[in-house]
């Protein structure tokens, strides 16, 4: 029996959505780690890494373990520093950003970009949290536009359409590099092509590509040969750890420290974490 009973409406709620659950066969549940693992994130094998774990308690001995603020309160260390600057190099970009998770990332930082008068394009099968950011963005008042999975000539008719429409806004471009549930990759010659005709700003979602594919794995944009406007990607995937990050221009990055709620309103990732993905991106640039 459960110590404080919830009220009997949301535990005829919470029961009937369990058993909708059960008769569909789609239950979740959490399960302890077996056997060999093929389905984690760990791609390069970084996450048990020793020299990670040494930078992590290097740092954890040094600098704390915990952030103890935001990072426009006190949160922000010199591995945070030299993080965002190494994610930048790697990125070919002028500057980056950290974020705590991807979801938060992509969540907080598309409704930052986009509101009333402007509209979102958004691939179909793009990762959850970048739905949940485009829905944001709606709520801020942005056109949500979903464009056929992979099909840039859907995107350049909506974008089209869009721009002889009456909205005065701007466009947003939203596409994961590789896809996280089909594991197939965007054709970001042909995104990019499609926002340069309109006046559109291209972001990818580089979490699955990050530290895997380019010369220097820094991701498709590199494999492809572009080099969209602002690139996420996350620390907790091949780079073994936990976090992530927007690489982009300079302005970019100051409006989003102005105006990324995500960024603004959450303790920063504590020095450890930082530190262990400051080598991470150093082995997997190597
Ligand atoms: C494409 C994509 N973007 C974002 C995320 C979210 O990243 P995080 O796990 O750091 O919240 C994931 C994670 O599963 C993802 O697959």
């Amino acid at each position: 029996m459960d110590r404080l009973p919830l009220p009997q409406l949301w535990i005829q709620r919470l029961e009937r959505l369990s058993a909708e659950r059960q008769a569909q066969g789609l239950t979740r549940s959490i399960a302890p780690a077996r056997g060999v693992d093929f389905c984690s994130n760990d791609y390069l094998g970084l996450r048990r890494d020793p020299r990670l774990a040494e930078a992590a308690a290097r740092a954890a001995r040094d600098l704390g373990s915990g952030a103890g603020g935001a990072r426009l309160l006190r949160g922000t260390t010199p591995v945070h520093d030299a993080l965002e600057e190494a994610l930048a190099a790697w990125k070919g970009q002028a500057s980056a950003l950290l974020f705590n998770t991807g979801f938060q990332c992509n969540a907080t930082v598309i409704p930052a970009l986009a509101g009333a008068g402007d509209a979102v394009f958004s691939d179909r099968l793009n990762h959850a949290s970048i739905v949940d950011g485009c829905r944001l963005a709606r709520a801020g008042g942005a056109q949500v536009e979903i464009y056929g999975h992979g099909d840039a000539a859907d995107l350049d008719r909506r974008l089209a359409s869009w721009r002889a429409g009456t909205a005065r806004g701007l466009a947003l471009v939203v596409s994961d590099t590789v896809f996280s549930m089909d594991g197939d990759a965007a054709d970001l010659p042909a995104l990019m092509a499609a926002c340069d005709r309109h006046g559109a700003l291209l972001l990818v979602d580089e979490a699955h590509a990050t530290g895997l594919l380019g010369a220097s794995g820094a991701g498709l944009g590199e494999a492809q040969g572009v080099l969209p406007h602002l690139s996420m990607g996350t620390l907790g995937k091949a780079l073994g750890g936990f976090g992530a990050f927007v690489a982009g221009p300079a302005l970019m990055r100051d409006h989003l420290i102005n105006a990324c709620r995500g960024f603004i309103f959450s303790t920063a990732l504590p020095a450890p974490v930082a530190a262990a993905a400051l080598e991470a991106v150093r082995i997997a640039r190597e």
